[in-house]
């Protein structure tokens, strides 16, 4: 290259150097955390299917899946937590979980202790009795031995409406043994865990129709509202392009023994890594 060529090529690109930097506002520089994002910590009960239940040593069902997108949403790991369904919304309260999804019925005393999301589903309760020894309704359930999951719904409707103090179990499931073995007369659960227990049973019927309706939410501790604006704001997505349809359908199908259902629910626009839930067990 002749001398005058590459004094005029380095003269030239000096000055585009010096232009890149003129001219043009100087970008924004946004401080790079090296931290990993923080955890968003899912409390429930895990012995509530399709909601949720245990599969290889991992929580999963409906609820999981919303929690998933909702974590998404955020770019936030998902941690699931399960423990006593009487002990959720202390765990809100203490600080120990940001979300409770554990098929949870919106109720005005509840709302004292929590925050409520919209509802992603209506549900109910019913009663599951022995086959051949069929309670119909509130009527015929009175002066019988309930059994029901304590702290639930179906637990205040035995005091609240048929006048009987029930037997509480932990578990839904020990409430169907204690059915089986006799010990109760009757169980009082949700209808779509009644449809699992019964469905899965020859000695059990779903006995009665509806006893009330009921709204499920996700309840977060009082006041949280930044949270349970993104809650809302991915709930709306998911019921409007009918993932949270899709998501209990293929639970319900995936219990009475099909193939595990697709990945969790995630909105369009959520970040696209959702493999970061973890299970964790408080009990
Ligand atoms: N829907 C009922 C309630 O809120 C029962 C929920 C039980 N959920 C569970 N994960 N065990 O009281």
């Amino acid at each position: 290259m002749s001398k005058s060529l590459s004094s005029i090529l380095a003269s030239s690109s000096a000055i585009l150097a010096l232009c890149a930097g003129c001219g043009k506002p100087k970008p924004e520089v946004k401080p790079v955390s090296d931290e990993p994002p923080k955890p968003l910590v899912m409390v429930t009960e895990s012995s509530f299917p399709p909601y949720e239940y245990v599969e290889n040593g991992k929580v999963v069902g409906v609820d999981i899946d919303i929690c998933q997108a909702i974590a998404d949403k955020l770019g936030r790991p998902l941690v699931v937590v399960s423990t006593n369904f009487e002990a959720i919304v202390n765990a809100l309260e203490r600080g120990d979980a940001d979300l409770a999804a554990a098929g949870i019925t919106v109720t005005e005393e509840r709302r004292e202790n929590c925050d409520f999301s919209i509802s992603y589903a209506t549900s109910g309760i019913a009663i599951i009795s022995l086959k051949g020894a069929e309670y119909k309704d509130i009527d015929s359930a009175k002066g019988k031995r309930i059994g029901v999951q304590g702290g639930t719904t179906s637990d205040n409707y035995c005091t609240e409406e048929i006048g009987e103090i029930p037997q509480r179990f932990d578990t839904p499931r020990q409430a169907a043994e204690a059915l089986k073995a006799g010990k109760v007369d009757l169980i009082i659960v949700d209808i779509d865990l009644a449809r699992n227990i019964a469905g899965g049973d020859d000695s059990l019927v779903i006995s009665s129709g509806l006893l009330c309706m009921e709204e499920f939410a996700i309840a977060v501790k009082k006041g949280n509202t930044e949270l349970l604006a993104a809650i809302n704001e991915t709930l709306e997505i998911l019921l409007h392009n009918g993932k949270v349809y899709d998501s209990l359908a293929a639970h319900v199908a995936h219990c009475a023994g099909e193939p595990p259902p697709a990945p969790a629910a995630t909105p369009p626009e959520a970040a696209p890594d959702s493999d970061a839930n973890e299970t964790a067990t408080a009990q």
